[in-house]
């Protein structure tokens, strides 16, 4: 079973011709809020792929929307709860090119406690995979207490920040990064050293590397395995990482590693290729329907 502990957004999507620089004011050609935050966008990921999830974390009253895509997904949100304050947001410029630049806002994604982590992972242990991000409070605590239980610890370190090079990452089972993260943690730029940095580094962790249109690597230490990306008009970026690990993950175990890379690549072009971020995740049937074509 999977418990995603993790963040969950109001996505304020701006579409505009360049994401506004320092001392300038754009005037946007459209304004949408979609449902989003990288926590909720990849339990989604995982639950339309086919896994069980739970997801765990905080909203505000004003988080109710989330909760209830969750719920009509097949998330379980028994471990969300609803604190007093503002939900998570990000306010998002949406380019012509499809590219994004994200703000954060933490709200209530930043009131998770250690009593709330040490309720939530009463319930689970050994042959149970717990997938982080880096949107929440306490995650060194949760990482550990996690690792503790015997659980799989699936970190995916972003959005990126020195402070995370000091975290107990032995606790980390597998780490999911772009290559800016990749290089951040090891010092290496190249791809392959990447992977035998970390592998050097964490001996006992896999490491899933994701390449933008240069595709995506999976190495754990008994193979490496590598995906093309899938080509498709690119309209915005916005969760497509986030489907991929989801995509990923739910395959991993039944399908190999290999199949696993191609499915969510799949998946994360499909993604790609509509506005928003939860409702740009695809459906299974759908990703099995394209990848056939
Ligand atoms: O990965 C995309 C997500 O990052 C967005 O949905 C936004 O909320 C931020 O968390």
């Amino acid at each position: 079973m999977f418990l995603n502990f993790g963040s969950l957004n109001l996505d304020f999507v701006y579409s505009v011709t360049h994401s506004v620089r320092a001392g300038e004011t754009l005037a946007s050609t459209d304004r949408a809020c979609f449902a989003g935050g990288k926590g909720l966008n990849q339990s989604l990921a995982l639950a339309r792929a086919g896994g069980v999830v739970a997801h765990a974390g905080c909203v505000g009253e004003d988080g109710g929307m989330l909760r209830q895509l969750l719920e009509e997904s097949g998330v379980n949100t028994e471990t969300l709860l609803t604190v007093d304050g503002p939900t998570g947001h990000a306010i998002i410029q949406l380019d012509q090119n499809g590219q994004n630049s994200i703000l954060l806002f933490g709200g209530a994604n930043h009131r998770v406690t250690p009593a709330q982590i040490d309720k939530t992972l009463a319930a689970y242990g050994e042959g149970d995979s717990l997938i982080i991000q880096n949107e929440i409070s306490h995650i060194p605590y949760l990482m550990t207490a996690a690792a503790a239980r015997g659980m799989r610890v699936i970190w995916n370190p972003s959005p990126f920040a020195e402070e995370l090079k000091s975290w107990p990452l032995s606790a980390v089972s597998c780490f999911v990064v772009n290559e800016i993260e990749g290089e951040a943690l090891t010092g290496r730029s190249d791809p392959e050293a990447i992977l035998d940095e970390m592998r050097a580094r964490y001996p006992h962790a896999a490491t899933l590397l994701t390449l933008g249109s240069r595709g995506s690597c999976y190495d754990d230490g008994t193979q490496r395995v590598y995906a093309e990306c899938v080509e498709v008009p690119v309209v915005d970026t916005t969760a497509a990482g986030d489907t991929f690990l989801g995509y990923f993950f739910a395959h991993l175990d039944s399908h190999g590693a290999q199949k696993a890379l191609q499915i969510a690549s799949t998946a994360a072009g499909m993604a790609v290729s509509v506005k928003g971020a939860a409702n740009s995740i695809p459906l299974a049937k759908d990703v099995y329907a394209f990848m056939e074509k």
